[in-house]
């Protein structure tokens, strides 16, 4: 089953939660939270004070991407603001195995990222105790960037070494999914697809969410 998570770093920010609700509606079965430190990536963005302020606008699963240096010292605070999921970056993190059971001690997902220019080989460790990757398809850090396809046979490798291996883990692209590279992506295997730009910039975003499911 393909999953749609809208990115509301595309959203309204003055109207946050009524941009939170008109996904809801819209069909999305996910909210992405992208959380930018600055010195990771060049903006800052949302802080677990406003996930937290967030949490009763909707029942969604919040999906928390932390595009943040040092992501262990965020993980408890973004877990109690009510995080479903928190996924951290590979190139960041010197234990990422002990930042997965971080994560999951709280009762909740977790998963990792890889930026376009990152090996699989950074995270093939880690894929049994992974509930998702994060396959970027885009560098990280801005909305309405263009879909990245070298990131195709990346997304095709993953999906067959979870197959093969017979792992419980999702495969979640961020970055440029529209209605024609969405088809691309599910072919080549993923599951969740996350949408910013393309999802609040459409003039319907119940025909934007539809489209993407393939
Ligand atoms: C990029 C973020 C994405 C972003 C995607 O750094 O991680 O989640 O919101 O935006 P679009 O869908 O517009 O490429
Ligand atoms: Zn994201």
């Amino acid at each position: 089953m393909i999953k749609i998570a809208p990115s509301i770093l595309s959203a309204n920010f003055s109207c946050l939660g009524e941009e939170i609700k008109r996904v809801a509606e819209a069909g999305a079965d996910l909210i992405h939270i992208d959380v930018m430190d600055g010195t990771f990536v060049p903006n800052i963005t949302i802080g677990s004070p406003v996930v937290k302020c967030i949490r009763n606008c909707t029942n969604l699963d919040f999906d928390v991407h932390l595009m943040v240096e040092h992501p262990e010292t965020h993980v408890d605070a973004f877990a109690e603001a009510g995080a479903d999921s928190i996924t951290f970056h590979a190139e960041v993190a010197r234990h990422s195995h002990r930042i997965l059971q971080q994560i999951k001690a709280h009762g909740i997902k977790a998963g990792i990222a890889v930026n376009p220019g990152t090996s699989l080989a950074m995270i093939e460790e880690l894929l049994p105790d992974l509930d998702m990757v994060l396959v970027m398809t885009v560098n990280p850090g801005y909305g309405g960037q263009h879909f990245i396809e070298s990131q195709l046979e990346k997304i095709h490798m993953l999906y067959h070494t979870i197959e093969d291996m017979g792992f419980d883990c999702d495969i979640e692209v961020d970055g440029g999914i529209n209605e024609e590279t969405s088809k691309l992506v599910i072919e080549a295997g993923a599951n969740i697809l996350v949408a910013g730009s393309y999802i609040y910039g459409a003039e319907s975003a119940e025909q934007a969410v539809a489209s993407l499911r393939g």
